[in-house]
């Protein structure tokens, strides 16, 4: 049950709140570190091994000056856990009531199944919510169990739609998941 993860993730002393510039390496190191281990054998070692933590760290201070969307991070003790970035969605819509999207939700492997996850996606629909989104979507690559299993216990289904994309030269495809908010 969601709320049993939760709980346990206020137990642990996981908090959920507002990005900050001072976070930004720790989110930098959490984000490389869940991309070396989620998509080992999806994308070449070559190119996981590197990708380097100031070049992460540069695109954050720039993307945490964008309007238009919240990103949040978890923290326990100090330590940046992960984060998850949303707001409306960038895929080019005809639909009078375009979703919310979550661009990104990542987490350090060091503190995977803990509840971090779960805690800053429930945060993540909730604002969408208040937003007045009513739908949302997600983008994840085909073959990734791990997100697969994660969307899916978040009430998430897979809508049918694929795109190609493309990092460090490999291209790889992507899926995208939804539900209602
Ligand atoms: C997906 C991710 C954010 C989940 O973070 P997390 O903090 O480990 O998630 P939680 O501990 O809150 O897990 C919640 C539930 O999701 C599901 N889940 C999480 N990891 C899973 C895995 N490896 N396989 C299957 N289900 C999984 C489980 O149902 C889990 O509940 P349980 O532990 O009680 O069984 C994390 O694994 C991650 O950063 N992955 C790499 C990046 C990524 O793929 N992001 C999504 C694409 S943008």
């Amino acid at each position: 049950m969601v709320n049993d993860g939760l709980a346990s993730a206020q137990c642990r002393g996981i908090i959920v709140r507002q990005m900050r510039a001072s976070d930004i390496p720790g989110v930098a190191r959490a984000h490389i570190a869940a991309w070396r281990v989620a998509f080992r054998g999806i994308l070449s070692d070559r190119t996981l091994d590197g990708l380097r933590v100031e070049h992460f760290e540069g695109a954050w201070q720039e993307i945490i000056q964008r309007e238009n969307r919240t990103n949040l991070v978890a923290e326990q003790g100090g330590e940046i856990l992960g984060y998850v970035a949303f707001g409306p969605t960038h895929d080019l819509q005809d639909d009078a009531r375009p979703p919310g999207e979550i661009y990104g939700i990542y987490v350090h492997p060091d503190h995977w199944r803990v509840g971090a996850g779960r805690s800053l996606m429930s945060q993540a629909l909730k604002q969408l919510r208040g937003q007045g989104f009513t739908r949302v979507i997600v983008w994840t690559m085909a073959g990734n169990a791990i997100s697969r299993g994660f969307y899916e216990k978040n009430r998430f289904v897979l809508d049918g739609g694929e795109r190609t994309s493309e990092r460090g030269g490999e291209r790889f495809q992507e899926l995208v998941f939804t539900r209602a908010l």
